[in-house]
């Protein structure tokens, strides 16, 4: 595989995650800006994605990050506070479908669940006038990297050595020493534990964005997923054991988060590096309520054909200058290239026991 770190975000790539993307919001200008933050290096989409795979292996058919999932679904009720902060759709009153994802980090999709494996949620909520907003979060307070650059160059140096299976102590520490800034970020992750199931996780989106308001007024904003769910003990160890529980929750009785939007203060707090995190003091303005109801892997609408590409958006909300944002949308879409051509590509979990 290709992975010399020099690739570009080319315009057959922008094009691409605008197809993909759909309804996308953001037009190919923001992407063609955004782009140019990239770097000197210019790295590229297939760059990352091709180091996913030479870290992880290659599973045809399954993501090249967060393989193993279990689609859900279920719908967002829309409490009507967020028409002061945005003109979106979704802040107006109302329930909302949902088709969502929860997701282990990483690309090989039989990995053993771990609760050290960072956790996803992926969202897309269908809205009038087909637009819609995608959403993926995880279970982290703040991100780790503050640049795709950094992202790419901490795979490497956190890639498990295939002689011992764990990663290379020297090299990790030498890594951490050398990016202070990935190193204050983990030492905030660790601060917060990590919650026994995935229905009780807090998730965040981490990137900032900017609402726009009916009258045109732009703020700064961030977004956390809060449980409203409490813990059940997990059954047992099993390779399995959070997406047995996430099952068993689900059915007993719909999950549900309080969808919270984190405002920033424009100028002072940072949007420009996921890293750093916000004063606890913010204001913060709870939306809505997400509703997760079911599994929905074995139905037709799977969201297997579903990329949660971060850059589709409702009018009202939209990219904040972080340069990871761009990054993402086309990694999530080289990824969904290559995993769509490969065949079927559901994981262990989504396969065996969603029915
Ligand atoms: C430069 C930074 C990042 C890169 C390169 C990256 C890359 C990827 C890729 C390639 C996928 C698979 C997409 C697909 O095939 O559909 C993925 C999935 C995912 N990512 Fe990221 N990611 C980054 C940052 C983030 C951040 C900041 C978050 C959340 C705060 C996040 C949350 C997720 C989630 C939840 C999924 C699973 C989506 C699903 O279930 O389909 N990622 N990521």
């Amino acid at each position: 595989m290709p992975d010399d770190g020099k690739v570009t975000l080319n315009r057959r790539t922008i094009f691409s995650a605008l197809a993909i993307g759909g309804v996308g919001a953001l037009g190919v200008g923001g992407f063609l800006a955004t782009e140019n933050r990239i770097g000197p290096h210019r790295l590229t989409a297939r760059a990352i994605i091709d180091r996913f795979q030479n870290t992880a292996g290659v599973f045809p058919g399954f993501r090249r990050n967060h393989a193993k999932g279990l689609a859900i679904e279920g719908y967002f009720e829309s409490n009507g506070t967020g028409t002061e902060l945005s003109r979106a759709s979704v802040f107006e009153p109302g329930r909302y479908p949902v088709r969502g994802r929860f997701s282990l980090s990483g690309g090989n999709p039989h990995v053993a669940d771990d609760s050290s494996v960072v956790r996803g949620l992926a969202l897309r909520i269908d809205l009038p006038n087909s637009e819609q907003w995608r959403l993926a979060t995880i279970n982290l307070p703040v991100f780790l990297d503050p640049t795709p650059q950094d992202f790419y160059d901490r795979m490497l140096a956190f890639a498990a050595d295939p002689a011992t299976g764990k990663p290379d102590a020297d090299r990790k520490s030498h890594y951490l020493a050398t990016h202070p800034r990935t190193a204050a970020a983990m030492a905030i992750t660790k601060t917060e534990p990590v919650a026994p199931t995935f229905a009780s996780s807090t998730f965040r989106g981490l990137n900032a964005f900017e609402f726009t308001d009916t009258t045109g007024r732009t703020i700064p904003v961030r977004w956390t997923l809060i449980p409203e769910t409490t813990a059940t003990p997990a059954p047992g160890r099993g390779p399995d054991y959070l997406f047995d529980q996430l099952k068993m929750d689900i059915r007993a009785a719909p999950c549900r988060w309080a969808l919270t939007i984190v405002v920033g203060v424009p100028g002072t707090d940072r949007t420009d590096d996921a890293t750093v995190a916000w004063p606890d003091s913010r204001r913060t303005v709870t939306v809505g309520t997400l509703v997760l109801t079911g599994i929905a892997t074995a139905t037709a609408d799977s969201v297997r054909e579903t990329n949660f590409d971060p850059l589709v958006l409702p009018d009202g909300i939209a990219p904040s200058d972080d340069p990871l944002l761009a990054a993402r949308s086309a990694a999530y879409a080289e990824s969904f290239r290559r995993r769509s051509g490969e065949g079927d590509g559901r994981g262990a979990i989504e396969a065996g026991g969603a029915a």
